[in-house]
């Protein structure tokens, strides 16, 4: 096997997107288009990736780093032209450079080996990877000879009516023999619908100097669609969707239904775990095994351990360990860390907050910047007040406190192992162990009130 270089071009600012944002950032089941194209190139094994990096330049380095080396196309002037800027790091090389575009994420690596594995086997010094697309407007068209071997590619805007007829498409995949590659790149011209160095053109001066020009068709198109538009960005979604799903119920979980379940592309999944439909699963989470999850949850970068119920609810970059519960409708918020077997009810709010093993958290509660013991219960409406419009203060509370409803904590204060709140109050000293801090008005009755009442000499009130 000669040595093998990737080169993946990402410098284009996607003007068919409408965005503020870069096309190769926009994310796929919240993974950026480009590092889908990256994470399926790294698992190839080339000698050396290449990103060739224009518009947003600085995005894409901020986001793929060290995972790849990066050549600056500073002005856009055609695929061509941006593997010519990786020249400097691969021109002198020998060996098979594969290129693909930063907009094409649903290309896995299998598919990229395989294409590296023909080319090497066939010898070629360019084999084209297309795909047959009944409806290929946009796409580059294969016209092969009467021999059927590959002529050249025609883009879309440069077509005529026959050439736009074929449904082979170019997937703006390729190997090439490396030298032969940057030999060609420097002879393309511009003289086309666009005014751009097009790189399928290499394709057709290696055919016109008796190269050998091979094109490997995949069987399936779907996998190389390129997104050039909002409305390809949401194909590529629907698809990778299926995708990630399917790997899940193949492992064991079970999505009630998958075609409304939103899961992005690495949050982990336990086996035996169920989910309901309209459950949204994003970022880095991982969910432990045999949990059950109902529709309207929302995980964010959540860490959730075995055995937990989530009904409901919204959890952000907090964790929730195993054996607990929360919901229906309620929040965790960042750094709110959920101990075992804890109980969280309806319409509660945990932030920075760290709750111990088996503590309930029944209903409407705020808890903000604590640390809670274990077997500590939280009575209906208590809140945590833990700011002062300038700062945030701490509360701590220990093991087996009892906290009445309706109490307000003022922090900072310190609640005491087997301390009791009486409900109502509002507590604003410390609370010594085994004490009971009760802070609220004596209730004063008012008797014969109502007779005092105007209304009581009004006939019909009597
Ligand atoms: C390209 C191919 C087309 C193929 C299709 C497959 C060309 C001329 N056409 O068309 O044959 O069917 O992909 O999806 O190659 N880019 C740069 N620098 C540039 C221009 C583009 O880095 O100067 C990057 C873009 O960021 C993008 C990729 O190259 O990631 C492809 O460019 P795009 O403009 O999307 O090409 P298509 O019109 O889709
Ligand atoms: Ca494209």
């Amino acid at each position: 096997m000669s040595e093998r270089y990737i080169v993946i071009l990402a410098a284009g600012q996607g003007t068919r997107m409408h965005s503020k944002s870069y096309k190769v950032l926009h994310p796929v089941c919240g993974k950026a288009m480009v590092d889908h194209v990256l994470t399926q190139a790294e698992q190839v094994h080339a000698q050396e990736i290449v990103t060739v990096v224009g518009c947003g330049a600085e995005q894409v380095e901020e986001l793929l780093q060290e995972r790849t080396q990066y050549a600056l196309q500073e002005k856009q002037l055609g695929t061509a032209h941006a593997v010519l800027q990786a020249a400097d790091l691969l021109e002198a090389k020998a060996g098979t450079t594969l290129v693909i575009s930063g907009d094409t994420p649903l290309f896995t690596a299998e598919t990229i080996e395989k294409l590296f594995t023909y080319h090497e086997q066939h010898q070629a010094q360019a084999t084209v990877l297309t795909a047959q697309n009944e409806d290929p407007f946009g796409y580059g068209r294969i016209i092969r000879d009467e021999n059927q071997q590959v002529q050249k590619i025609v883009e879309q805007k440069d077509a005529s009516v026959a050439e736009q007829a074929v449904t082979e498409i170019n997937t703006g995949v390729y190997c090439f023999d490396n030298q032969k590659l940057f030999h060609y790149l420097h002879q393309v011209k511009n003289d086309n619908a666009q005014g751009e160095y097009y790189l399928p053109d290499v394709i057709e001066l290696m055919q016109q100097n008796q190269d050998r020009v091979l094109a490997y068709q995949m069987a399936d198109f779907s996998e190389s669609l390129g997104v050039n538009d909002r409305v390809a960005l949401a194909q590529a979604t629907k698809i990778m969707q299926v995708r990630i799903n399917q790997s899940h119920l193949r492992a064991g979980v079970t999505l009630v239904a998958p075609e409304q379940t939103f899961i992005d592309v690495d949050v982990q999944i336990g086996p035996d775990t169920t989910i309901e439909a309209g459950v949204v699963l994003k970022g880095q989470t991982t969910i432990g095994s045999d949990c059950y999850i109902t529709s309207g949850s929302r995980l964010v970068d959540a860490t959730v351990g075995d055995q937990v119920r989530i009904d409901s609810s919204t959890i952000e970059e907090a964790e929730m360990q195993a054996g607990s519960n929360v919901g229906p409708h309620s929040h965790l918020r960042p750094q709110a860390l959920i101990g075992p077997q804890v109980h969280i009810g309806n319409f509660c709010e945990v932030k920075n907050a760290t709750i111990g093993a088996r503590t309930r958290l029944g209903h409407l509660s705020y808890v903000g910047d604590a640390t809670l013991g274990s077997d500590i219960n939280v009575g209906c409406g208590v809140v945590f007040v833990n700011y002062d419009g300038v700062k945030k203060y701490h509360t701590h509370v220990g093991n087996q406190a009892f906290i009445g409803s309706n109490a307000n904590l003022i922090a900072p204060v310190e609640i005491a192992d087997h301390a009791f709140i009486a409900a109502g109050s509002t507590i604003t000293a410390d609370l010594p162990e085994r004490a009971m801090g009760i802070a609220r008005a004596r209730q004063v009755n008012k008797p014969d009130y109502w007779d005092r009442l105007p209304l009581s000499q009004d006939e019909s009130w009597q």
